[in-house]
């Protein structure tokens, strides 16, 4: 059975991807730093999964139960990301959603450095600690999580836009480091996830004035991420790519 390896599934895009991925049959395991959080994605999960069965590899901190297993560990934080793979004795694919945009939406003079260090260490170092410790032991694929901001920064999300353009740099290197193991990104526009309720903002007003103007005419959702995800990994044939999943946001 395939297995997959979600760091950030506890909630937004990487909890639907384990939706998806139970309901084609695979085990996962959801990683994040918030025990309480993995808990609830946990049992919702199970309460979506219809009785599916299995359970990756167990590592010590790990909860198995027999629909999902959920590992807490910070994706900044090498010791644990190292201990997170010396557990596993292979996994055919990880994904990575993992991002906390707390204080990161203002203008650069208004962002805390300790906040930018802190996207860059998450976003771009977590990436590269991933492929490094996951290297030898993934056998499918790693897809990582970019963001229109890369391409659309809008003077309010610099640090973050910055990242995002690093980590696919970061991919492009390692599809060619890690071949024959596939290294890819996907590049969500807005997507209503928990995700915004950092930012301080007007959500509804923002999603409503954007909406007009993709030719999507909507606000992407946690699932049309999820198939994505779930497209690039399953795909032999694709590395080290990009794909943009935006509604068309990009070129509006
Ligand atoms: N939503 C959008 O509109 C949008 C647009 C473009 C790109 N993106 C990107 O999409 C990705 C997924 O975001 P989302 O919208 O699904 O947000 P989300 O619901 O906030 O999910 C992010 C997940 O990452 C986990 N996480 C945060 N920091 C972590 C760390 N240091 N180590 C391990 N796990 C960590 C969080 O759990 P814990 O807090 O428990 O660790 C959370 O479950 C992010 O990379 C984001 O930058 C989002």
């Amino acid at each position: 059975m395939t297995n997959v390896i979600i760091i950030g599934g506890g909630s937004g895009m990487g909890l639907a991807l384990a939706r998806t991925l139970l309901a084609e049959g695979m085990e996962v395991t959801i990683v994040g730093r918030s025990a309480e959080r993995l808990a609830g994605a946990r049992k919702e999960l199970e309460a979506s999964a219809s009785g599916g069965q299995g359970k990756v590899a167990a590592v010590a901190t790990a909860t198995a139960t027999t629909a999902v297993t959920t590992v807490t560990a910070d994706i900044s934080r090498e010791e644990e990301v190292a201990a997170l793979f010396a557990a596993v004795e292979q996994v055919d694919h990880v994904a990575v959603t993992a991002a906390d945009a707390t204080g990161v939406y203002g203008p650069t003079t208004d962002v805390a450095t300790a906040t930018a260090r802190s996207v860059l260490e998450t976003k771009v170092l977590g990436a590269w600690l991933v492929a490094k410790h996951a290297a030898g032991r993934v056998t499918g694929s790693l897809t990582f999580t970019s963001g229109i901001n890369a391409y659309r920064p809008n003077g309010s999300n610099t640090i973050m836009a910055a990242a995002n353009g690093a980590l696919e740099s970061l991919v492009y290197g390692l599809s060619i480091e890690l071949a024959p193991v596939r290294v890819n990104a996907v590049s969500p526009g807005w997507v209503d996830t928990p995700i915004w309720d950092a930012l301080g903002m007007d959500k509804e007003a923002a999603f409503g004035e954007l909406a007009q103007r993709l030719p999507a005419r909507r606000i992407g959702t946690p699932d049309d991420i999820a198939k994505a995800f779930s497209s690039v990994m399953g795909n032999g044939y694709i590395s080290g790519t990009v794909l943009h999943v935006d509604g068309g946001h990009r070129i509006s």
